[in-house]
């Protein structure tokens, strides 16, 4: 079967209004300013209101990457929302963004896979457009983490920010758009960053609220270590699968987690900053919309030309890992 070249041909993006700095989080836990940006590279982060969800965002986003695609609701068939904070376990919270935006022909569904989820979506979306069984899909990354976030861990309260970031999917010409993909996981290094309270094995009680089981728990240490593995091994595949060189690549668009594990990726790569987009010191880690929100600031910014060569890379909780080539 022969498959055509799929890319994307908008993407956009939504953040919430309030700005959380270090400063304001040194009120709140024992932390300061000075050890979250040595150690993490994180200066501020958006954080939603109370009332608000994830597909209030969602649908911002979508509606940005649609009009820079100049595609109308009801020409979309897929939409896919990658997310680890729905805005409730079913129904999808892509359906929540299906019915809001109108697009009455598309199929609908949430994706798990943590910070990658929204390079598993868009890998997932590609393989239906370049089969010739859909021709536009919307791939969104909303996460609302604030929601899940336990703001008396240290730990993990000032790593996180609320953000949404879509893209849509639809054939190009020959060359262009996605030239390969990798996607992995280890489960074995499930243990080591997940949130366990309201699933089946702990069903939400008053214990469980009471125990903190409704809140992000991780080992940093050991998601580090594994996420400069990954991301270093993941750009190095996927660029061979696309017959690339390392001098070939003209920007990495990294999972921004943190700032010394892009540093490190950057180190073995041996790329240089000019090469690499890096926001997470204005938002935070923000899940499955890190990756989206770095390319539409990285395309308003002017750093992307016509024929460059793009990865996009990264990794989170599963553990799992995703990459992908672009032209
Ligand atoms: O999307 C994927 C999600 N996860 C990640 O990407 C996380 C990957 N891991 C990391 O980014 C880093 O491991 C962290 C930023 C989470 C932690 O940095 P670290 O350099 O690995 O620090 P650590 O956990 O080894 O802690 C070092 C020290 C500890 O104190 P002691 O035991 O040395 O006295 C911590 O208690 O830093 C302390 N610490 C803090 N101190 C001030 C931990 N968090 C804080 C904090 N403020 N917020």
């Amino acid at each position: 079967m022969s498959m055509r070249p799929v890319g994307i041909t908008g993407i956009g993006m939504a953040v919430p209004e309030r700005v959380v700095t270090n400063a304001d989080l040194e009120k709140m836990v024992d932390t300061t300013d000075e050890w979250i940006r040595t150690r993490t590279g994180i200066r501020e982060r958006r954080i939603s209101e109370a009332h608000e969800a994830t597909s209030d965002y969602a649908i911002r986003a979508a509606r940005q990457a649609m009009a820079m695609a100049g595609v109308k609701p009801e020409e979309i068939d897929l939409i896919i929302v990658g997310t680890v904070t729905p805005d409730m376990p079913f129904p999808s919270t892509a359906c929540l963004v299906q019915d809001a935006i109108g697009a009455t022909h598309a199929a609908a569904f949430d994706l798990g896979a943590a910070c990658p989820g929204w390079i598993y979506g868009v890998v997932m979306a590609q393989q239906t457009i370049a089969t010739g069984m859909y021709n536009c899909a919307l791939v969104i990354g909303a996460e609302l983490l604030s929601k899940i976030t336990d703001w008396e861990d240290r730990s993990t309260a000032v790593l996180f920010g609320d953000a949404a970031g879509a893209a849509v999917l639809q054939p190009v010409s020959e060359g262009r758009g996605i030239l390969s993909s990798v996607l992995g996981s280890e489960g074995s290094g499930a243990g080591h960053l997940y949130l366990e309270g309201g699933g089946s094995r702990h069903p939400a009680t008053a214990q469980t609220v009471a125990d903190k089981l409704h809140y992000i728990k991780m080992n940093g240490p050991e998601v580090y270590k594994f996420a400069v593995r990954v991301m270093n091994e993941a750009t190095v595949e996927v660029l061979q699968k696309a017959g690339l060189t390392k001098d070939q690549l003209d920007l990495l668009v990294p999972h921004q987690a943190n700032i010394r594990i892009i540093e490190g990726a950057m180190k073995r790569l041996d790329i240089g900053p000019e090469r690499v987009v890096i926001n997470l010191d204005r938002y935070g880690n923000t899940s499955t919309a890190s990756i989206p929100l770095a390319l539409t600031e990285a395309v308003s910014e002017g750093r992307i030309k016509d024929g460059d060569n793009l990865v996009l890379v990264s990794f989170g909780a599963g553990l799992v890992w995703a990459g992908v080539a672009l032209r």
